[in-house]
């Protein structure tokens, strides 16, 4: 592969939308939920390019075609990492590390102190991977209680601080 990172452009909205379905779909196959991100998942992606704190999208081509997307969001003192996908199929082949390396480039510019990314506690290989990338101290953790029946089968085996937690 001869992969390049560039700016998203309006032409790669449609390749874009279904990179979000293939995040979604990743959410989906992790939870056992067909019913995360509604109907039309790729829709999302339009909402991100309206959100005020975006800011920016970069997406990995090679021979023209979109392999992976990486955006970044800014606010004050804040800069995370959203989103951030690569094509089912070509996973685990260094395109993530390309666009992870991208996107902290580009949050450099900001000169603020951290660069943040926050996957579902139940991403065990992306969290792996970002950890390896340097994303290896935790800021905020969301802690969740249920206030309905859900239909998540919520997994044992998760501690923090002797806690024990589900994930
Ligand atoms: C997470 C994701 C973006 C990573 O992209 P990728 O192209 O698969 O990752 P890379 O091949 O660049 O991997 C980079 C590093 O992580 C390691 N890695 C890759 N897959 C891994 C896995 N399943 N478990 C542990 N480490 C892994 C690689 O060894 C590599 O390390 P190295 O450079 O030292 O060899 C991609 O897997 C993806 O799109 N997943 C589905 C969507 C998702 O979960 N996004 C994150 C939401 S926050």
């Amino acid at each position: 592969m001869s992969l390049s990172v560039r700016a998203y452009e309006d032409g790669d909205l449609e390749a874009c939308r279904q990179l979000w379905v293939d995040l979604t779909q990743r959410h989906r196959d992790l939870y056992d939920s067909p019913d995360i991100g509604g109907d039309d998942p790729g829709k999302q992606l339009d909402e991100h390019l309206r959100r005020p704190d975006f800011a920016g999208l970069w997406v990995a081509v090679d021979g023209g075609e979109i392999f992976g997307l990486v955006g970044l969001l800014h606010s004050g003192e804040e800069t995370e990492v959203e989103p951030i996908v690569v094509r089912p199929g070509h996973r685990s082949r260094g395109i993530g590390k390309h666009l992870l390396d991208h996107v902290c480039a580009e949050a450099a510019k900001y000169e603020v102190g951290y660069l943040s990314i926050r996957p579902v506690a139940r991403n065990v290989e992306a969290m792996a991977m970002f950890v390896n990338e340097g994303f290896d101290r935790v800021g905020h953790v969301q802690l969740l209680k249920a206030l309905k029946p859900t239909q998540i089968p919520w997994r044992d085996g998760m501690t923090m601080h002797g806690k024990k937690l589900r994930f």
